[in-house]
């Protein structure tokens, strides 16, 4: 055991970093070795790009990118680019998009574009004289001492917002917020936020201790505990939205349009009322949204913990989505808070992030959390409507046949006739075993 404990890892070269992975993990026969090398890219200088986005790269890990075309947004037609690993997700956002095609497509539009960011600290002493000293000298002295660092985002329309106390006491003893407000424009804006977190925190620290207001009880009673942006960002919101008549709500199963109307208004209240239930809607939500997200550099974990914070913002866990059927009007909508960049992280470095935003027009930050927000409501239509009526088996059976035939280690021949014989038949990996053998036993 005592022998996979290593000083020093970061330090050793690529190639030295794989032989000892090979030897400790891979049992020194090289094949762990080939398969790291094998998905090293081509092109050196390619590779060295990707090698220097993290630390301790050794290879490079695959996902499928595929694209969901005719994508009607607020009157263009898009492509979106998706990388994702699960069978069904593109071609079910696909054919959400080609239903709401001829029904005037997906709208969308901004809700808002704050990001927050807080300093957390305890302060023993009067909370309301610590307010006016903070309404009256130091809200000021924040945004002052912190101009060197926001004059270029200013120069490009955002900045800070606004800064306030929050009185947190009652929660816990002692315990107030700065919680700073931000326009951050096209990027992301982690660094920017915490960088002028960081910088109100020592303003906040030295305009304290020099103040004649507080004694110095009070002085050596300030602790800051930390200084962080919240990925938790309410007012930075798209919605994305669907609506027709429910006449023209036709499916292919032949489900009259009333009932599809009916049982997928149902199916939408059951999620905002049971989060088991939400918890799985969301997720097919999210498969749209993070494939989106990924395929044009933005930090999924920061989108994931954003959604599922806001579902649950009314103290419960509910549907980011909802449904509305009034004068035999369909609509269904999400609302998704959602900070995303297309400068800055990866979004300039990264060849197929580029290949993404320029697949999507080269989008605003803005127009994108929009396009996001479609993928996400895309995904959870397909969803529903596969739920209401044939039930989702069907179609994720027929992605995923494919990957049961390939792990079978089918040829091309056997592949086409599997597929062919699994058009109508209920899929397992079982049954596929089986008729795969039958097939080479007959040959
Ligand atoms: C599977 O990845 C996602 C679904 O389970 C979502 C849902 O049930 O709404 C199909």
């Amino acid at each position: 055991m005592k022998s996979k404990i290593i000083e020093g890892f970061s330090k050793l070269n690529k190639e030295q970093k794989i032989n000892w992975l090979n030897q400790q993990y891979g049992g020194g026969s090289g094949d762990l070795k080939n398969i790291l090398e094998q998905y090293w890219n081509h092109n050196a200088d390619l590779q060295k790009l990707h090698d220097e986005f993290t630390e301790n790269t050794i290879s490079n890990f695959y996902l499928p990118y595929g694209i969901a075309p005719n994508f009607l947004i607020n009157d263009e037609i898009y492509a979106l680019p998706m990388a994702i690993e699960e069978s069904s997700v593109v071609a079910a956002a696909s054919k959400s998009a080609k239903f709401w095609l001829d029904k005037g497509g997906f709208k969308t539009k901004l809700l808002g574009n704050t990001k927050l960011g807080h300093i957390h600290f305890i302060y023993k002493g009067e909370g309301s004289k610590l307010l006016q000293w903070f309404n009256t000298h130091l809200k000021e002295e924040l945004i002052k001492q912190s101009k060197d660092l926001t004059k270029n985002m200013q120069m490009r329309g955002g900045g800070i917002v606004n800064i306030e106390l929050i009185d947190k006491s009652k929660e816990i003893e002692n315990y107030y917020q700065i919680k700073g407000s931000f326009n951050t424009q096209d990027s992301m804006g982690a660094n920017f936020i915490n960088s002028c977190l960081e910088q109100f925190s020592k303003t906040f620290k030295t305009e304290f201790q020099k103040s004649n207001i507080f004694n110095e009880e009070e002085k050596n009673s300030l602790q800051i505990i930390m200084s962080i942006l919240s990925n938790y960002t309410p007012d930075c919101m798209a919605r994305a939205e669907v609506s027709c008549k429910i006449k023209d709500l036709k499916d292919d199963s032949g489900m009259p349009p009333e009932e599809f109307a009916w049982k997928f208004k149902q199916a939408v209240e059951i999620a905002e009322v049971e989060p088991y239930r939400a918890a799985t809607h969301n997720k097919g939500i999210m498969n749209g949204v993070d494939s989106v997200v990924i395929a044009t550099g933005n930090d999924f974990r920061a989108v994931e913990a954003c959604a599922h914070t806001f579902a649950s913002h009314k103290g419960k866990y509910t549907s980011l989505t909802h449904c509305d059927i009034k004068n035999d009007q369909f609509r269904f909508w999400l609302d998704l808070p959602i900070s995303l960049g297309i400068v800055g992280g990866l979004t300039k470095l990264h060849p197929l992030v580029i290949a993404s935003l320029q697949i999507l027009n080269n989008p605003s930050a803005e127009k994108l959390m929009q396009i996001v927000a479609v993928a996400g409501l895309a995904q959870n239509f397909a969803a529903i409507r596969s739920l209401i009526t044939t039930g989702i088996q069907k179609g994720h059976m027929k992605m995923h046949l494919t990957n049961i035939i390939n792990q079978l280690g089918a040829t091309e021949k056997e592949k086409k006739e599997i597929l062919n014989i699994f058009k109508e038949k209920t899929i397992s990996h079982h049954l596929v075993a089986a008729e795969l053998e039958r097939l080479r036993k007959e040959q």
